[in-house]
């Protein structure tokens, strides 16, 4: 006993950390791709260390945690598109024309805050491949 804390133990430790502190960022780095690649709107729908958008979506009529996105193109610009996935909260207070009908549409005129919460805030690049794909459906 008393080796506990000797150096090869100190070692020891600080390679497991490097190990895990690699481990987490080769992690991080899923979902990345080459330079030049583009971005898929529907990677970014589906894989859920990005948009994870079908955690709550279905692309049907069916309503799921939230409307289905089948027809969303006829029912949503572009542009609001855009602004919404940059942050539903701020798009949601400011109530602009289309998004008041979309609150009346789905019956939640009332609440004061939307029920969509980002898994995390998306990059610009990957809100764009989301509008792209939106709006072919
Ligand atoms: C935690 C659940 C949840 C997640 C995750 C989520 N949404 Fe939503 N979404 C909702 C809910 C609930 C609504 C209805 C409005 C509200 O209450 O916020 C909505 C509304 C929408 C609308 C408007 C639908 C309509 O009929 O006008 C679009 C478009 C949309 N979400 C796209 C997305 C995309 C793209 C993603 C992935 C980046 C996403 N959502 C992630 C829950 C979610």
């Amino acid at each position: 006993m008393g080796g506990l804390y000797d150096s090869r133990d100190e070692m020891k430790r600080l390679y497991i950390f490097c190990m895990l502190l690699l481990l987490v960022s080769a992690c991080s780095g899923e979902g990345e791709r080459k330079p030049g690649a583009k971005l898929s709107g529907k990677t970014v729908f589906f894989n859920r260390t990005m948009g994870g958008c079908d955690v709550c979506h279905r692309i049907s009529e069916k309503k799921f945690v939230g409307p289905g996105l089948a027809g969303i193109s006829q029912r949503a610009s572009r542009n609001w598109l855009k602004k919404w996935l940059k942050d539903p909260q701020k798009v949601w207070k400011e109530n602009e024309p289309e998004t008041a009908a979309m609150k009346k549409r789905i019956g939640e005129e009332s609440k004061s805050k939307p029920g969509m919460r980002l898994i995390r805030p998306l990059r610009d690049e990957e809100i764009d491949a989301l509008v792209e794909y939106l709006s072919t459906l």
